[in-house]
């Protein structure tokens, strides 16, 4: 799981000069602005994260503070921030297993970043002990129309099939205006974001759990009622706090995602652990995918690449449709996947609402999307259990 906010979070901050921060960079965090002696009673999980101004506090006991957390059970991540910042109590601060120091000064940027990557460190420690990893797969389209929803659906129902824990899949609609997946699973979207937005704030697992829909035995739906201004009724945080709670919550999360751009589009691609661009096999449907993938692939982090699955390969005798060969040429890249076109299939299950692999099992569609989750996962026997490829 990446950290993409911190709203909701709980920031107990030692040092009155901190608390503007909770008006700039940790807006919508629960701030908490304390003196030293507050670490002395601190309760471990009441706080995700303590930030330190070392310049405001007396070194010695900012030094007696540190050997105290560094033997506390699971103390919070903790950073320091100064312009002074002693060797001694830089080596005292290291001794916890999760902290960091900032020199100022530093940006607005540089802080947050500083603090996802700590709280990454102590979210990755927690999963694996839980042994829960979520995975986080967001579906875009490179065209209208190119079966961007439709794939999101089947990949979701095809992993439910295969995870055994109730909290399996959600698949988030984050066409907040006009998403079609409930449509298309013949479900009601439960996801009033007038409600939501002011429940953003205190939201956790078991209040996202209000605004999901079931759908079937590990497929869980959280979608948006239409609304031609929902895109102005949830803030960025709100966004990318949903997505991390269902993280948290779920073994896998899909999102539908928007082929346009939002304020809070890149972040997402770029916590997602998958992005998979669908296009069609037509001349400009490549194009529009090599050049949104590369898009994307500005914001990712080094080396990782989209995937790019093509979707709806028909026969050639109807026309002139280039080979898959042809389409990687023109994409500069290897394809990860190829799902036939079957529109009797696809048009049957939305019709009687619900996924293809419901309705029509034997489709070919349900194949090749089991095919593109196992390459996906790095399954190569399935037989065998479908462990993950080792990150
Ligand atoms: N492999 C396929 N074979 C046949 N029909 C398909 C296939 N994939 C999708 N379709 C059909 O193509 C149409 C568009 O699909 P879908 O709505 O999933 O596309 P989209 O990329 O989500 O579109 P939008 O840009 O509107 O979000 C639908 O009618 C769907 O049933
Ligand atoms: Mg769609």
């Amino acid at each position: 799981m990446t950290h993409w906010s911190l709203l909701g979070r709980r920031v107990l901050a030692i040092g009155t000069t901190l608390a503007p921060l909770a008006r700039g960079p940790l807006f919508g965090a629960a701030f908490e602005v304390a003196g030293l002696e507050r670490l002395t009673d601190l309760r471990p999980a009441m706080v995700d994260l303590i930030l330190i101004d070392a310049d405001a506090a007396d070194p010695a006991a900012l030094g007696q503070a540190f050997e105290g957390l560094a033997t506390m059970p699971g103390a919070p991540p903790t950073l320091m921030l100064g312009q002074r910042l002693p060797a001694n109590l830089v080596r005292a601060l290291m001794r916890m297993k999760h902290s960091d120091v900032l020199e100022a000064p530093f940006t607005d940027e540089q802080l947050q970043a500083t603090i996802y990557a700590l709280l990454d460190g102590a979210g990755a420690e927690q999963a694996a002990t839980s042994s829960h990893a979520s995975r986080c797969w967001a579906v875009v389209g490179a065209v209208g129309g190119a079966g961007a929803t439709t794939l999101a659906i089947e990949i979701a129902s095809a992993l439910a099939g295969r995870t055994t824990k109730d909290q399996g899949v959600c698949l988030i609609d984050l066409h907040l205006a006009d998403g079609a997946t409930s449509a298309y699973l013949a479900a009601t979207p439960a996801m009033g974001l007038s409600q939501f937005g002011q429940a953003a704030e205190r939201m956790d697992a078991a209040l996202l759990a209000a605004f999901t829909t079931p759908i079937s035995k590990g497929l869980d739906l959280l979608a948006c009622p239409r609304d031609p201004v929902a895109f102005d009724l949830i803030s960025r945080e709100a966004v990318l706090r949903i997505l991390e709670i269902a993280c948290d919550a779920y073994e896998f999360v899909i999102i539908d995602m928007p082929r346009h751009r939002r304020p809070w589009s890149q972040e997402v691609l770029s916590g997602a652990d998958e992005v998979l661009v669908i296009s069609e096999l037509t001349v400009p449907a490549l194009l529009a995918a090599r050049s949104l993938s590369e898009e994307i692939e500005a914001a990712l982090p080094v080396g990782r690449k989209a995937r790019i699955v093509l979707n709806r390969l028909a026969s050639r005798m109807f026309g002139p449709t280039p080979s898959t060969a042809e389409a990687e040429r023109a994409l500069e890249r290897k394809t990860e996947a190829s799902i036939s076109s079957d529109w009797e299939a696809a048009a049957a299950s939305v019709n009687l609402g619900g996924p293809i692999s419901q309705y029509r099992p034997k489709s070919k569609i349900v194949r090749d999307v089991a095919v593109l989750i196992d390459r996906v996962l790095g399954v190569t026997d399935r037989r065998a259990g479908w462990s993950r490829r080792a990150a």
